[in-house]
């Protein structure tokens, strides 16, 4: 069986920088013709001027003649100037601006504690109409970590959006029902959603031994929210598309005493897509989240280029690690054979 899509984008990665970047980018490019490129590097990337440079870094690594398009994100802090953002959009040097709670996950220090401190840019983001990516989930040490996504919805998002109802906003890598019933109910406002959380659940974290390649943020929730992102995901509704959230870091910062947060899963996204909605007998929805839904919210065409994707008889076989030259990088294992593989 073959089928053949539009060429996907990805709505939410991570590409990190110097030899991790150059180590892993060509596993984003392989398939897909554009990435939202998270900001959240050492430094972060916080005024256009970062952003101009992130993005050179990485056109550089590119092959000649390969078209792939970096879409860079200004990351928020409680410093960031509206008048920079606004040059920025208005030059297509950002396609959107991350909020991320100060804490909330790696390289988040320099985040927003106090969202009344950044509305200037918010209301300027509306103004113009400029999405916002969200990192949804709380900080608040007395929340337990599985509801930190349920509360960021109750007591920041709710009172955002009464607040400025006319802000795009993306609520990234959504992982319980309550983020896709929320995301449902309120307009201008989109949710990504990741590979890994519509494979795995808390159990494949947890049961038998802890899995440190499964950890990431937010953490998988139990499997009846895993069946809520699938529904959504697999239903066609425009307010759902894909952010892979690949998120590298070497072997040794995974498998340790304290291990980072990040699921690397940008190799075999598209054949793991492929298996999750033919099990839901959807892949015919499967072009419109991976290549139709992001670009509408963002205001862009689709892609123009396609790709094929054909099932074979015997399990297609992926590296189990990436080499970099900052070190190996575990790809994402779906715990099932992948039979799909993009041509
Ligand atoms: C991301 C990373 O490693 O940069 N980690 C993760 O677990 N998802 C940060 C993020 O998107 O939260
Ligand atoms: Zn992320």
């Amino acid at each position: 069986m073959r089928i053949t899509l539009t060429r996907p984008d990805d709505w939410h990665l991570h590409l990190r920088d110097g030899d991790m970047l150059k180590g892993i980018l060509p596993e984003t490019t392989r398939d897909f013709g554009r990435a939202i490129i998270m900001p959240n590097l050492v430094p972060p990337v916080v005024t256009s001027f970062d952003a101009l440079q992130y993005r050179a870094r990485i056109i550089d690594l590119l092959p000649e003649g390969d078209d792939f398009l970096p879409l860079m994100t200004l990351y928020l802090t409680e410093g960031t100037d509206p008048e920079d953002v606004a040059m920025a959009a208005k030059t297509r040097t950002i396609s959107a601006v991350k909020l991320y709670p100060a804490g909330a996950t790696t390289n988040s220090d320099s985040g927003v504690k106090d969202i009344d401190n950044v509305m200037p840019v918010l209301e300027k983001m509306a103004e113009i109409g400029l999405p916002l990516c969200v990192h949804g989930e709380v900080t608040d040490p007395s929340v337990d970590i599985f509801d930190r996504e349920a509360a960021f919805i109750e007591h920041v998002l709710m009172p955002l959006r009464t607040r400025l109802p006319e802000l795009k906003i993306i609520m990234e890598h959504v992982t319980t029902k309550d983020g896709v019933d929320y995301v449902n109910s309120a307009a201008n406002t989109a949710a990504t959603l990741t590979t890994h959380h519509l494979i795995i659940n808390r159990n494949h974290l947890l049961v038998g031994g802890i899995k440190p390649h499964y950890y990431c943020l937010p953490i998988a929730k139990r499997e009846t929210h895993r069946l809520a992102l699938v529904q959504a995901a697999t239903s066609g509704n425009p307010k759902f598309f894909l952010g892979t959230d690949s998120a590298p870091h070497t072997d040794p910062n995974k498998e340790s005493a304290c291990g980072c947060a990040g699921v690397f899963s940008a190799t075999n996204t598209m054949p793991c897509l492929a298996h999750v909605f033919e099990d839901a007998g959807a892949l015919d929805k499967l072009e419109a989240f991976t290549s139709l839904n992001g670009p509408a919210f963002y205001g862009l065409p689709p892609n123009t280029a396609k790709i094929t994707l054909t099932q074979q008889d015997t399990p297609v076989v992926f590296p189990a690690k990436i080499e970099t030259g900052d070190g190996p990088v575990t790809l994402f294992n779906p715990d099932f054979p992948l039979f799909w593989r993009v041509s």
